[in-house]
């Protein structure tokens, strides 16, 4: 890849998991009421039809891995568990109090942190406890993270048991020398043996998350975890960027310096020879930073065109509704963002007080809802058009007037009202979208918030 490409692009830039991002949300313009109306309205729309999602946040860990930049909680405390559950379950009741009939729930998500930190019989607990008023639609898509380390075949045959047929190991890299960098020991074997566990007990799709830019990677350890990963041959492989975040509190990135990191144009080679192999063994690029094998439903719905983005990276179906159970937890009305505390403190101190416990949102103008389809359909479909009445909107115009050198340089193409991102354009998405994000371009952040896009 043209190295001077690479220097040009690589700013600091969101990865557009929302649009509005969540630092330009206007908070002040949201109160719980309009984020209640909201997720009234999203549901009387969607709830009969296509049904609701769920994303079910699981926050602990036994260990910080010193790269990770979720929320999450490290503790070796089991007694953390029931309380938590207890909490998730009457934050659950609070929303049904809410909502005018039965919800129809059409996807499950359990993320985290580690959802595999939690034993059998509280997993059980809480879904059952979800599921107790609530309908499930037919073909539910069910899913969880998992830590290889902390996963035992118990807790895999019990989430198949509740309905669970998608999961997602985190593997990262298979090098020591990377692995003790970041404080994650993770040998193949364990790796091999919660795939295999799951493979026999029956789950349909299983993910490996890879990472390339980690603190002492170089381009021989991709190499090598991609061979490694070729023998399990997951269905779905998330092969993300390293965001280095340190800045972010909370986060705990630390154990190793800057200088540990592969410089920009070592890191883009990691990707591009990880892309390169991934496509040999017939993964398919989707989207991006993701791969999945043709069998697979995210595969499906890249060419039927119906792959979304939300904070949960891609899935294979847009849902008006997504309700987020759980601390930091982020839900999605389509109209409106709301996202829970961030502390589990705080979040079980809320919600045992009888509220429901979002600290923040955005309530999102008629504006934002266009270019909200227009990043989306960049960022998944490497397209988008304004031909269709009431999508041409005045930043979206001039948005494009800024992409004359992009335009130049081959990485997208202009054509009528379409807009078509070249091949040669795809490591640059995040920065195409960048131009039509006309929250960030009114307030440029004079500090450093997000990651860098390559
Ligand atoms: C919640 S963890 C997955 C489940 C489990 N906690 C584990 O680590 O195996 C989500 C994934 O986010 C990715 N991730 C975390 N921090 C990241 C960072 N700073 N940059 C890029 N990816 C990151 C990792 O690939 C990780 O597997
Ligand atoms: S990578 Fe996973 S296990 Fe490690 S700290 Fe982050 S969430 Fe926890």
């Amino acid at each position: 890849m043209n190295t001077d490409l690479i220097r040009k692009y690589n700013v600091p830039g969101p990865r557009y998991t929302s649009y509005p991002t969540v630092p330009f949300w206007e908070e002040q313009g949201i109160t719980n009421k309009d984020w209640l109306r909201t997720l009234n309205r999203a549901f009387e729309e969607s709830n009969a039809t296509e049904g609701i999602s769920l994303y079910i946040h699981l926050p602990f860990c036994e260990k910080l891995c010193t790269f990770c930049g979720c929320h999450k909680k490290i503790t070796k405390q089991h007694s953390v568990e029931k309380p938590y559950i207890d909490t998730l379950l009457k934050e659950w009741t609070l929303y049904l109090e809410k909502l005018s009939a039965t919800p129809r729930i059409k996807e499950v998500h359990l993320g985290g942190g580690t959802p595999t930190f939690f034993g059998v019989d509280n997993l059980k607990r809480l879904m059952e406890g979800v599921f107790e008023h609530a309908q499930l639609v037919d073909n539910c898509e069910m899913s969880f993270e998992a830590h290889p380390n902390y996963t035992t075949r118990e807790q895999l045959k019990a989430l198949y048991d509740l309905g669970f047929r998608r999961n997602s190991f985190g593997v990262q890299d298979y090098d020591p020398l990377v692995q003790k960098t970041i404080n994650r020991i993770q040998p193949f074997a364990t790796v091999k043996q919660a795939h295999e566990w799951s493979g026999e007990i029956g789950y349909q799709s299983i993910n490996h998350d890879l990472v390339y830019g980690l603190p002492k990677q170089t381009l021989s350890n991709v190499i090598e975890t991609i061979e490694k990963t070729r023998e399990l041959k997951p269905d779905r492989i998330a092969f993300y960027s390293y965001a280095h975040v340190p800045w972010i509190k909370g986060i705990g990135q630390r154990g190793f310096d800057e200088s540990d990191l592969p410089r920009d144009e070592v890191k883009r080679e990691l990707y591009e020879v990880g892309k390169r192999m991934l496509d040999e063994i017939g993964y398919v690029e989707i989207g991006m930073d993701h791969f999945a094998l043709p069998s697979d439903s995210l595969y499906k719905a890249m060419q039927h065109k119906t792959l979304h983005r939300n904070f949960m990276g891609y899935t294979s179906g847009k849902t008006q509704l997504m309700i987020g159970l759980g601390m930091s937890s982020i839900s999605d009305s389509w109209y409106s963002f709301a996202q829970n505390n961030k502390t589990v403190g705080e979040y079980e101190e809320i919600v045992n007080r009888g509220e429901i416990p979002t600290f923040r949102g955005h309530l999102l103008t008629e504006q934002d809802l266009i270019l909200r389809r227009h990043i989306l359909n960049i960022m998944c479909h490497f397209e988008t058009s304004w031909e269709e009445p009431g999508m041409e909107v005045a930043p979206l115009l001039e948005g494009i007037a800024m992409m004359n050198e992009m335009i130049g340089d081959g990485l997208l193409k202009v054509e009528g009202k379409k807009l078509t991102v070249t091949e040669a354009g795809h490591p640059f998405v995040r920065n195409i979208c960048m131009c039509l994000d006309a929250r960030m371009i009114r307030n440029q952040p004079k500090t450093k918030i997000f990651s860098q896009t390559i």
